[in-house]
């Protein structure tokens, strides 16, 4: 069998033809538009195929995140666009296709794995498992707003580094700048919706749909609470449907205010994530609890099982699932075990992690 391999340049054509043709006949642009930063020449490196006889018949692509977060900057590494053409399925390309691209992010330095999909049970053969929180904010609705005073545009002719601005003040999300977000921007069925105040300052802005997913739901957002309340609100009367702001569980002004409003709450999980580099993202983690005062915080991984705990108090599993739904939720450590109230304390103290990547990093 073929090994997984990154294309060349002069291989590209053929690659993104395969895509097109494989999960994206029916739309009218190219999976490269949709995934712009992924598909980037500077991240050929990043993509791995299987060809046979000069035809690509399996392929997946990484993309490198630099996650920040209040805890430590953590390096994920997104994995997308897994696909076998169908008369080569149940070969185990897409398996091999997969270890390669964990290997590399390995080999890269990233803290954790993450992907999207429906089909767990495939991915949780690697060791993925459902993990982190997303919450689904519904507004079926109208409903008012606080704000006065702000002018509404439905346009992504906007200056990215007025985005950049905003979405910088986020304490959760990947390190990007201008040009990403005018690239991202570019996206089809990508719609950016704007709210200004009377000094024409960009005050909130929401992004909907993303090429052939998200459609009515902003997975994108950036100012203040009220004021991107009244931005959506906005939204929702202009398109007079459903609208769904996706959001970290930890954005709790938001969640509180938009329950007020009315939004219905729909809790889920952020993705499937594998832990890699367990030595450094422990490091992080651990340092984390330090600065919070938890000197004696433990959490460990050595060639048996990983420990959890704190001094005279510790929880040893062999479960990477128990492990990674401890770290980044939705468990509670007492959901693992029932640990004395002090322990308990100090683990919800420390976990779940803030981690949270935005819709336009998905691959
Ligand atoms: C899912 C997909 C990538 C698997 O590719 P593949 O090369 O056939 O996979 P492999 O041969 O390496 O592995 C096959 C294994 O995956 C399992 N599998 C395949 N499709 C699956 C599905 N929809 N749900 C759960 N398991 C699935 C098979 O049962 C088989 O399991 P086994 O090894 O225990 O027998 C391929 O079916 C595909 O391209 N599907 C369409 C695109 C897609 O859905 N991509 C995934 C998006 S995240």
């Amino acid at each position: 069998m073929s090994q997984p391999r990154a294309p060349f340049n002069s291989e590209m054509d053929k690659v993104i033809d395969f895509l097109n043709h494989s999960l994206r006949s029916s739309e009218g642009w190219s999976i490269t538009a949709e995934y712009p930063l992924a598909f980037d020449p500077s991240n050929l490196h990043n993509i791995r195929i299987i060809e046979e006889n000069g035809q690509i018949i399996s392929h997946a692509v990484l993309k490198n995140l630099l996650i920040k977060t209040p805890i430590a900057i953590f390096r994920v590494a997104a994995i997308g666009n897994v696909v076998t053409a169908p008369e080569f399925r149940n070969k185990g390309y897409s398996q091999k296709v997969i270890k390669d691209c964990l290997q590399i992010a390995t080999e890269q330095g990233a803290d954790i794995a993450i992907l999207w999909t429906n089909i767990y049970d495939f991915y949780r053969k690697f060791g993925f498992e459902l993990a982190g929180s997303e919450t689904a904010l519904i507004f079926n609705q109208p409903f008012d707003t606080e704000v006065k005073g702000l002018k509404y545009l439905q346009s992504n002719k906007v200056d990215p580094q007025s985005i950049l601005r905003l979405y910088s003040q986020h304490a959760v999300g990947s390190i990007r700048n201008a040009a990403d977000i005018s690239r991202y921007l570019q996206i089809p069925k990508v719609q950016l919706y704007t709210a200004w105040d009377q000094n024409n300052q960009l005050q909130a802005y929401a992004v909907e749909g993303r090429g052939a997913d998200l459609t009515n739901y902003i997975h994108e957002w950036g100012g203040s609470v009220s004021k991107l309340l009244a931005l959506v609100s906005e939204i929702q009367k202009q398109k007079n449907d459903s609208i769904t702001i996706i959001t970290p569980s930890h954005s709790a002004n938001l969640i509180r205010k938009a329950k007020e409003k009315g939004a219905l709450v729909n809790e889920g999980y952020l993705g499937m994530i594998k832990l890699l580099n367990t030595k450094n993202l422990f490091f992080k983690i651990r340092r984390y609890a330090r600065f919070l005062g938890q000197e004696d915080f433990i959490l460990e991984h050595n060639e048996h099982d990983y420990i959890v705990g704190h001094s005279g108090h510790i929880f040893r599993t062999t479960s990477e699932k128990d492990i990674t739904q401890l770290i980044f939720g939705p468990h509670k450590a007492t959901q693992l075990q029932s640990f004395d109230i002090e322990t308990t304390q100090i683990l919800e103290k420390i976990f779940p992690i803030p981690m949270w990547l935005w819709g336009w990093d998905s691959v």
